[in-house]
């Protein structure tokens, strides 16, 4: 099947334990930069962008983009300014990663920009924090301001002569600014609406310049790759998803964390050995793997390795790898009321299914679960869910359409069983 995981091994929060690692002088300590300096001195943009090719490495903001591949669209005739966007507005419930590597390791995420900004010609990269991070923005920006103060960041990056600025940004609380495209309105100071594409950010993004947009987590694995090699980095994860990711494992588990594993490591692994398994000895029952947005899957089905290549045979998705984890006592119709909540109040409301669909979604669900549900409303809720995937403007409408017909697919006995019983069979659940 390709898929291999030959050893555990963490490198991006290798240091996160040790205090000294968010300070600059901390940072350079263990080696830090001088990944960047010598590659920014021995290397060509186009030498750059095609080791990161090889290596393979996704994006790690939910949809999988090849990194290099990404790069590689940026125009490089030196016609005007270009942007790079570190996209840390991570507002997908239960994701939590992003957060860590900015708190923790704020000065590997600051070398892991300089080297694709140095590849793609940028000047400037927006980092966009959503609003309620003030904690991590507070020590992002103090490391912004040590790194520009030593040289790190500014007119002679490392004494290198490539000149770059960061300058952080911060959302207030809309997670469609989350959307590439619904970021880039919000900072340019407008509604924040995702655009119609074409065109792409890497045509027209940021203030009408070439942009390239990439999450938090995947600027911070650029420089492991360019220090340990291709080859070491492919060692690690999958054939098609190298490398590791950081697992974000919340719910129903004795050890709810952060685990820096593999991609390909198997999802009952993650639940079992790393989370220590269902609390208080109960059964599993469900679990999201990758936030909200991504598919549900049963028991049974959760022996399935944590990279997109498997999991879409599963119909589902790694997402952000956000697991969420379900016992025995869930009712899954209170999921679905839940979920649905959310895609409504989020909704930017410029596209009629969107707007209409998710409205329709939660009152449907609200419905069931309080006992008033009719058989006809599963189908409707089916035709509704169906009638908003791959019709909007963005992938939200997806992303708000796929999780209710997931547990319509795996648990349609429980939404009956509620329809028959006119009440939930599972009061002890959680309140909604
Ligand atoms: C509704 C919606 C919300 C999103 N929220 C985020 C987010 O909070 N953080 C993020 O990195 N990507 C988010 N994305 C994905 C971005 O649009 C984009 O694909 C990503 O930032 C690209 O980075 P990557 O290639 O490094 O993964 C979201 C996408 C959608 C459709
Ligand atoms: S799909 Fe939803 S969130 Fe995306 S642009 Fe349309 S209305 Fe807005």
């Amino acid at each position: 099947m390709g898929h291999r995981v030959p050893h555990v091994t963490h490198y991006l929060t290798e240091h996160f334990a040790d205090d000294g690692y968010t300070t600059l002088s901390g940072f350079r300590a263990r080696g830090g930069y001088e990944t960047a300096r010598r590659v920014l001195v021995e290397q060509s943009p186009d030498d750059v962008i095609g080791t990161l090719k090889r290596a393979g490495l996704k994006g790690r903001g939910g949809a999988g983009f090849d990194a290099g591949t990404k790069w590689s669209f940026m125009p490089r005739d030196g016609a005007g300014p270009s942007y790079l966007v570190c996209n840390a507005d991570e507002s997908e419930p239960g994701s939590f990663k992003d957060r860590v590597l900015m708190e923790r390791g704020p000065h590997q995420l600051i070398e892991g920009i300089l080297i694709p900004a140095f590849a793609t010609g940028a000047a400037t990269t927006f980092l966009y924090i959503r609003g309620e991070y003030a904690e991590p923005a507070r020590i992002l920006q103090r490391a912004i301001d040590d790194a520009t103060a030593a040289g790190v960041l500014g007119s002679n990056v490392l004494g290198t002569g490539f000149a770059h600025q960061i300058v952080l940004v911060r959302g207030a609380g809309a997670y469609i600014c989350g959307e590439e495209t619904g970021l880039l309105e919000s900072l340019e100071g407008k509604k924040g609406q995702p655009r119609r594409k074409p065109p792409f950010p890497a045509e027209r993004g940021a203030f009408g310049r070439p942009t390239t947009v990439n999450n938090v987590e995947t600027f911070c694995h650029v420089p492991h790759i360019f220090a340990r090699g291709v080859d070491w980095f492919r060692s690690i994860g999958t054939e098609e998803s190298p490398g590791t990711t950081l697992f974000g494992v919340s719910g129903h588990v004795e050890r709810p964390g952060l685990y820096e594993l593999p991609l390909g490591t198997r999802l009952d692994e993650i639940i079992f050995e790393h989370a220590g398994g269902v609390r208080a000895g109960r059964k599993l029952k469900a679990a999201i793997p990758g936030g909200v947005s991504m598919p549900v899957l049963p028991a049974g089905h959760l022996d399935v390795p944590m990279a997109n290549e498997f999991l879409r045979e599963h119909g589902s998705s790694l997402g952000t790898g956000g697991v969420i984890v379900m016992d025995e006592t869930t009712c899954m119709v209170r999921v679905g009321c839940v979920i649905s909540e959310f895609f409504r109040d989020e909704s930017c409301g410029q596209c009629t299914q969107c707007r209409e669909g998710t409205g329709w979604m939660h009152k449907l669900l609200l419905r069931i679960e309080r006992g008033s549900g009719t058989e006809a409303d599963l189908d409707v809720l089916e035709d509704v869910a169906g009638k908003m995937e791959g019709a909007t403007i963005c992938a939200f409408a997806d992303a708000a359409a796929w999780p209710v017909q997931a547990l319509l697919r795996h648990f349609r006995s429980e939404f009956q069983g509620h329809v028959h019983a006119q009440k939930c069979p599972l009061p002890e659940s959680f309140e909604i």
